[in-house]
């Protein structure tokens, strides 16, 4: 892809902040603060889409509310990964008519991964007619534009071109966190997993600038923001596209000789694209967590052929080993689909011995969910739901018995945590993450959040471990 023609120029940006302008003008006549309900579906990017969504809301005037029947406009940020993930996102549309029955300048706005698709689009357009603007990903950037048409045409608005993608520097963003904030560093996925919608709904893979990544982390950790993940489909695959190519490991090295106490993490990192270069750098960069996120998919050869992840078992696994002898404390996760078309109970069966001899900390596990329009969904697919729920059962188990094995480790121990939040739980009032990302509920003062302490851990189960803050940790 040619940069020049992916980069959104700076005129066209300026023309997007006049649509704001004018929108505050026109939200302003009401008398009182206009208010905005924002609600998300689905993964990590598109929780940083949303506060892209929210910063030019703020711009434009609005407050933030979370009942329907406060809102003069109401953004459903959408997701298509699974078919739950739909039929959650359809009941709450449809819930909506009575708040737009009961105001109707209510504006209903739906964007995100699951109305790029047209057959979504096209049900929203039949049948959820109370459905003002409908916009995908690839148009996030043009928000203000089409929000100020849905308001002032005559008609409902749909912008859910099939664009390849591009990059939009400078939106506004609100950032719910004074701890943690979200960079996304790419976009799109040119990968083509056979069972996945994301690329048919996010675009090609394109690479933010360097300078633009650096300058965003710099200004992050002047803000004293402690904890910053970078965001992208694959990572890995980070810097192909730019015009001086740059890999992840290189950018990672970069962001690292950013001066201050934080801590870096990403996601999602594609194990075909990791290697010996990145294990190195993480271990080679203080501010870099270690925490893996290497999604492994399935445990067996053939799925994975299938699933066209580009590696066998025998290669992930190589993989995880020379991850750990890189880091010898790295805390590893990892997404599985259970039930892929055509997968048997004894490939299902590898996939909890992969687990088993990988022993992650924490999985992310689903059954398979065929997604109209990616090659597995034309697969057959004859074994039944109830059998392939009793092999994620079996999954399950595994897991849980490995996490809580793991967990268990870490009792009497002393950790450096971040306190991140508040728990409202009485005994526990304090949540923090170790370097490696474990939840800790801690015991401790509310003045410790947003600082690094170091933690007793005194208990654990499967999900989290518990402790009491020893003390504030200046090191
Ligand atoms: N069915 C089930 N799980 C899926 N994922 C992606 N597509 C599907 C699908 N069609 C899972 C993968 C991916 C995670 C984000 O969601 O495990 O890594
Ligand atoms: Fe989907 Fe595969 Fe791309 Fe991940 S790498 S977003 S699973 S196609």
């Amino acid at each position: 892809m040619d940069r020049t023609q992916i980069v959104i120029p700076a005129v066209e940006l300026q023309r997007q902040r006049e649509f704001i302008r004018q929108l505050a003008a026109r939200f302003g006549g009401l008398g009182r603060a206009p208010a905005a309900l924002v609600d998300t579906y689905g993964c990590q990017q598109n929780v940083h889409d949303s506060q892209r969504i929210m910063g030019m809301l703020r711009d434009m005037g609005f407050d933030f509310t979370g009942d329907p029947y406060e809102a003069d406009i109401i953004v459903i940020n959408t997701c298509a990964i699974r078919e739950n993930a739909e039929k959650k996102v359809f009941g709450a549309v449809g819930q909506l008519v009575h708040a737009k029955e009961r105001n109707p300048e209510l504006m209903i706005c739906l964007c995100g991964c699951m109305v790029q698709q047209e057959e979504a689009a096209e049900r929203i357009r039949r049948s959820y007619r109370h459905v003002d603007l409908v916009f995908g990903p690839q148009a996030l950037w043009r928000f203000p534009e089409l929000l100020w048409q849905a308001c002032t045409g005559r008609g409902r608005v749909f912008s859910i071109e099939d664009e390849p993608g591009s990059i939009a520097e400078g939106l506004p963003v609100v950032r719910e966190s004074a701890v943690k904030a979200w960079v996304s560093i790419m976009y799109g996925c040119n990968n083509f997993c056979t069972y996945c919608i994301v690329p048919y709904v996010r675009g090609r893979e394109r690479s933010r600038e360097p300078a633009d990544i650096l300058a965003e982390v710099r200004g992050l950790v002047a803000d004293g923001v402690k904890e910053i993940t970078l965001l992208g489909q694959n990572v890995n695959s980070y810097g192909r596209d730019l015009d001086a190519p740059m890999d992840f490991s290189d950018l990672l090295a970069e962001l690292d000789k950013i001066p201050g106490d934080y801590l870096l993490r990403f996601m999602t990192s594609h194990p075909k694209d990791a290697g010996e270069k990145l294990f190195d750098t993480m271990a080679r960069c203080s501010h870099v967590a270690r925490q893996l996120h290497l999604p492994v998919q399935s445990g067996s050869t053939r799925v994975l052929r299938e699933m066209n992840r580009g590696y066998t078992r025998e290669q992930y696994l190589e993989k995880v080993r020379r991850a750990r002898r890189a880091m010898p404390d790295l805390v590893l996760t990892s997404d599985i689909i259970i039930g892929f078309p055509g997968e048997t109970e004894a490939e299902a069966m590898e996939t909890v011995s992969l687990v088993e001899e990988v022993g992650y900390d924490a999985l992310f596990t689903f059954i398979y969910s065929p997604r109209p329009g990616t090659p597995a969904a034309k697969l057959p697919d004859s074994v039944p739901r109830a059998e392939k729920q009793v092999w994620f059962d079996r999954l399950l188990e595994a897991q849980n018995r490995i996490s809580a094995q793991r967990h268990r480790a870490y009792v009497g121990e002393a950790v450096r945590v971040l306190v991140d939040g508040e728990s409202g739980d009485a005994q526990w009032p304090l949540a923090s993450r170790t370097n490696g990302g474990r939840l800790v509920h801690l015991r401790g003062d509310a003045s410790l959040v947003g600082q690094y302490v170091l933690a007793r851990v005194t208990d654990a189960n499967t999900w989290a471990l518990f402790g009491e803050a020893l003390q504030e940790n200046h090191t």
